[in-house]
């Protein structure tokens, strides 16, 4: 195939993006990362979005095989903060030039209805910011409450796009499932985000086409690709971690191939490679998710091990980002950076 037609497609079909991603010619890894990064400044401009996450609580009633919060981890401190301390470290940061502020906890239903509804209603009174939800699967009432109560987007993995592989790490949940939340959300209104990790045990070069064909047929306005990390005190601990160069040029083709979705550079990409969000946003993304989680709890949200900037002071991050960004001549956004989608279809 040639590389360079290739790249100037206007579509790619499974086996292009298949043979895309198996790429190993250096030369040819380097014009697909280009044409990423031209993709993305024609659709997205030289803007990056910051989102500001709030992991108020670790407490999970899933068991993942792959994630530290799972409820049978018994290494982790759990925690959970008090909706009105949530509310209170939004605003701190909303002051601090924030547009987005992401609620994010494991699946908890200590937070019912009311008290998630109570914390977006609280953080909307005092700010016009954009607030993300991602609280794993819920009731459909509910994301219809909290719709109304505020809440503008909301964030749920659809973790693998094959069903075999997405049954045997999740242990009470199916994939048709998920797809069944994440048409749910779109319809009732919010932007959704969803996406993969890279490098589950088993997982081919044809999953991962098919997590961003998925993307694509699902309309998502957000699409996160981040490597598996294996976390301490799960079934995975010891399995290999996901592959930085093969997270790269997913998060390349996915650029190519959806056009205006956001797309971040993730912590996870960024805790493999001490480069990892610079290196992210040169391939394609427009997104970094700073976690503003105070200590002494932001520590004990221990998805996988060694989280990037977790040992850091969240009061430092906005500024430390926003140098990093500038080095490579882009800029901090200060706007809540909805979806593009809305916007082009409203143009
Ligand atoms: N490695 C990478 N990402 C993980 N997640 C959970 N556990 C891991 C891990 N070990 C991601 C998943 C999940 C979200 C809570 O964090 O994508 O949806």
């Amino acid at each position: 195939m040639d590389i360079n037609e290739l790249l100037k497609k206007e579509n790619l079909k499974r086996h292009e993006i298949i043979y895309l991603l198996g790429l190993s010619d250096e030369k040819e890894i380097n014009l697909l990362f280009d044409r990423a990064d031209e993709v993305r400044r024609i659709y997205c401009g030289d803007e990056v979005h910051l989102r500001g996450i709030i992991n108020f609580s670790n407490y999970c009633e899933q068991d993942c095989l792959y994630c530290g919060l799972r409820k049978s981890n018994k290494n982790i401190t759990r925690y959970r903060m008090s909706p009105d301390e949530v509310v209170e470290v939004a605003h701190k940061f909303i002051n601090k030039g924030i547009f987005t502020i992401v609620l994010q906890s494991g699946e908890d239903s200590f937070y019912d209805t009311d008290k998630i509804a109570y914390i977006i209603y609280s953080i909307k009174q005092k700010a016009d910011v954009a607030i993300t939800l991602s609280l794993g699967e819920r009731d459909f009432e509910e994301y219809k409450t909290w719709k109304i109560a505020g809440a503008d987007r909301y964030l749920i993995k659809h973790e693998t796009a094959n069903p075999k592989l997405y049954a045997a790490l999740h242990e009470n949940q199916k994939l048709t499932e998920r797809l069944e939340h994440i048409r749910f959300l779109k319809e009732i209104g919010y932007q959704v985000g969803s996406g993969n990790m890279i490098g589950l045990p088993n997982q081919t070069l044809e999953d991962i086409a098919d997590d961003i064909l998925l993307c694509k047929e699902y309309e998502l306005d957000m699409a996160a690709f981040g490597p598996f990390i294996p976390a301490p005190g799960t079934p995975w601990q010891n399995k290999k971690p996901g592959d930085v160069l093969l997270t790269l040029k997913t998060m390349a083709v996915a650029r190519i191939l959806l056009k205006d979705v956001h797309i971040p550079a993730t912590t996870a990409l960024a805790t493999l490679d001490e480069n990892g969000r610079i290196k992210g946003l040169k391939v394609g993304a427009n997104v970094i998710m700073p976690d503003f989680t105070p200590s002494p709890y932001r520590e004990n949200y221990q998805i996988y091990a060694n989280r990037k900037c977790v040992k850091d002071n969240p009061d430092d991050c906005r500024s430390c980002l926003q140098l990093q960004i500038e080095s490579i001549g882009r800029k901090v956004s200060n706007s809540r950076g909805d979806s593009l989608k809305l916007f082009n279809q409203a143009n």
